[in-house]
């Protein structure tokens, strides 16, 4: 639960992190909570880390081929990781994925892959991705063609798929054939190298988003913007600043009537930027929701708020970012 009343720093994040920052949480209350090692991978990471990385159990993979040059040449003989990019074929590409188009990872076929391992002796071992929501044939794939650069590489000995589990597992049946499929080529790839591979995945809001509830409070409502063509209601928490593309629900905690009308509605944060509005698309759409009128006062629940999103925040106009509550063991406790 998390209450638009304010402060202190959330502590929220999975074993794979994104940038030095969120692994010193992972290492020290990571820990604390039973999350073993994690991977590590981002353009942030440099290779003065990757001493203490290692001492915490981490491996950093790197994100482009100028820090896997830097990681490289820093600790010459060591075990690297790279994040490829997966040029996916169109009929896999929507606005949710990335494969040649991401700005992150290498090419495989990139000629210093190849020259760097040789100057510097490092064994390449695994294989990160991301590739953005995956869909059954997006994941099979996407594995088979991980499955043969692993095989034009003797030293790989892990594939981490990354996240983007949310679109895969919209029908479950498809995605246990996907996963079937994907074993199956793991048992052909073991049989034809004698190799094996361990597979790592990095689900994030598959598993966090649909947990944690902001308690917002409705700072003004203007009825009827003449532009929006909707009801516009200004909480008392920002959207911007840690909800930036989630899509939430909003319930009203207003006592409910049978007859009453519903109003086209956005809700919006209250920060000074105007696209600060709960529920748009990351590319900026707004799409009002049905709600009762509600006015200067009202209490409103946003759902999908904390548990995934406080990792995003930032504090654009210095405004607090809320407090978080836990409901453990029956009680109530602020974290
Ligand atoms: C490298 C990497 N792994 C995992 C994830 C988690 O993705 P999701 O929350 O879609 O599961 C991300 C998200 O950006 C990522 O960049």
């Amino acid at each position: 639960m998390t209450t638009a009343e304010q402060q202190p720093q959330p502590v929220r994040q999975s074993p794979d992190s994104a940038s030095p920052r969120p692994l010193a949480l992972i290492t020290g209350v990571g820990r604390t909570v039973g999350i073993g090692a994690g991977i590590a991978t981002g353009p942030s990471f440099t290779a003065e880390q990757l001493p203490l990385l290692e001492e915490h159990g981490v491996m950093a993979d790197a994100t482009s081929m100028e820090q896997f040059d830097e990681f490289c040449t820093g600790r010459p003989g060591k075990a690297v990781g790279l994040r490829l990019r997966v040029p996916l074929p169109k009929s896999l590409h929507n606005i949710a994925t990335f494969g040649s188009g991401s700005r992150f990872g290498a090419f495989a076929t990139d000629a210093r892959l190849k020259e760097i391992l040789d100057r510097t002796g490092c064994r390449l071992t695994r294989l990160h991705t991301h590739t953005g929501q995956m869909s059954p044939q997006h994941l099979t794939y996407k594995a088979r063609y991980l499955l043969a650069v692993a095989e034009a590489y003797p030293s790989i000995e892990e594939i981490d798929l990354g996240g983007g589990f949310f679109a895969l597992y919209a029908d479950r049946e498809q995605a246990k054939l996907a996963w079937a499929s994907v074993a199956a080529d793991l048992d052909d790839f073991e049989r034809r190298t004698g190799r094996r591979i361990r597979i790592l995945v990095e689900p994030g809001a598959a598993i966090l988003s649909f947990h944690g509830y902001l308690l917002a409070t409705v700072r003004s409502a203007e009825h009827g913007h003449p532009s929006f063509q909707a009801d516009v209601l200004t909480v008392d928490a920002s959207a911007w600043n840690f909800s930036p593309w989630h899509k939430p629900q909003f319930i009203p905690l207003a006592p409910r009537h049978e007859n009453e009308v519903l109003r086209p509605t956005l809700i919006a944060g209250e920060t000074l930027y105007e696209h600060d509005f709960f529920g748009a698309d990351s590319l900026g759409p707004r799409h009002p929701v049905p709600l009762p009128g509600m006015n200067r006062g009202d209490r409103i629940v946003i759902t999908t708020s904390g548990a995934y999103t406080m990792t995003n925040s930032r504090n654009f106009n210095r405004l607090p970012l809320p407090q978080e509550y836990v409901y453990a063991s029956g009680q109530i406790e602020r974290i």
